[in-house]
């Protein structure tokens, strides 16, 4: 996995400090593009720039969002998958639609030849990352590295996890909770069934970047059905992808930062 140098400082700020040079997705060999951006600090034109990339039902979604910082982060979420997408098919980001299934997953609708785009947003404090790739389904989490809640582990973990998590020296311990967590999520992600599935029947083994997963047989699932990828978007972030495999060859992820906001410096790639 090519990892790109980054910071979390504010997207506009540093961007032409962090960002990596701007590869054209169809030239791109990869079969997973992860596009993400920082939002820290940004101001009210920003967000201007980005709501006027959002359609009507997005903006009512802002709308109905009681804290600032959540609105903040899903219009920032929705225009970075709209500004994605566009870089896979020639498509204003503006002009995308999307349509949920009865779980909530959002899928293009319109324009047609982009339904066979698979993606999945996600978002975290000061973060916003879209996994997108073809044909395949597709989990993604990214979460802030901090102090872990230890009270839920026994909720979430399975019995092998939660002793791992126990028995890692102090200074790993949250690497290994946001490592495994974000795995749990970007599964039940890429299922389409969200969190609603008994977590402690997922039982994760991490090797650096890749992790191994045993699935308990209520959950009816072949854990050979999915590749799993680690990550870190920016040295505060963890993230995760679980990708379907099906028969097919090992699955290739490239990264890019993608602005969210409009104005965009001449050497950046936005559409
Ligand atoms: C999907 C889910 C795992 C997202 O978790 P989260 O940490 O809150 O949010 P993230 O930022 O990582 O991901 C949000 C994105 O996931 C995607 N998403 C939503 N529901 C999804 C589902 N069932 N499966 C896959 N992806 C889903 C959307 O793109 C969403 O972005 P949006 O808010 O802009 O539409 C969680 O909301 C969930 O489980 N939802 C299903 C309902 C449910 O089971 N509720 C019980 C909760 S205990």
């Amino acid at each position: 996995m090519r990892l790109p140098d980054t910071n979390d400082g504010g997207p506009c700020a540093d961007r032409k400090a962090v960002s990596p040079p701007c590869p054209t997705v169809a030239g791109s060999a990869a079969e997973i593009r992860v596009f993400f951006d920082l939002t820290t600090d940004n101001g009210e034109e920003w967000l201007a720039a980005a709501s006027a990339l959002l359609d009507g039902d997005e903006i009512a979604r802002a709308k109905r969002l009681r804290f600032d910082a959540d609105r903040r982060h899903f219009i920032a979420g929705r225009a970075l998958v709209r500004r994605a997408l566009s870089r896979f098919i020639d498509v204003d980001p503006a002009d995308w639609r999307f349509v949920a299934n009865r779980f909530g997953v959002p899928q293009v609708s319109a324009p047609a030849e982009g339904r066979r785009l698979r993606f999945s947003a996600s978002r975290t404090a000061g973060l916003v990352m879209v996994a997108v790739t073809t044909a395949r389904e597709i989990g993604a989490d990214v979460e802030r590295l901090g102090v872990y809640p230890s009270e839920v582990a026994p909720h979430f973990f399975s019995a092998d996890e939660a002793e791992a998590i126990r028995r890692a020296p102090q200074a790993d311990r949250s690497m290994l909770f946001f490592r495994l967590w974000t795995l749990k999520e970007a599964y039940a992600k890429a299922r389409g069934i969200g969190l609603s599935i008994p977590l402690p029947g997922l039982s994760f083994r991490q090797f650096g970047e890749t992790a191994r997963l045993t699935i308990d047989p209520s959950l009816e699932d072949d854990s050979g059905n999915w590749t799993f990828r680690l990550f870190q978007p920016g040295p505060r972030y963890v993230a995760a992808l679980c990708v379907d495999v099906g028969r097919r060859p090992p699955v290739t992820v490239e990264m890019e930062r993608l602005p969210v906001c409009r104005e965009t410096p001449p050497h950046s790639c936005g559409p």
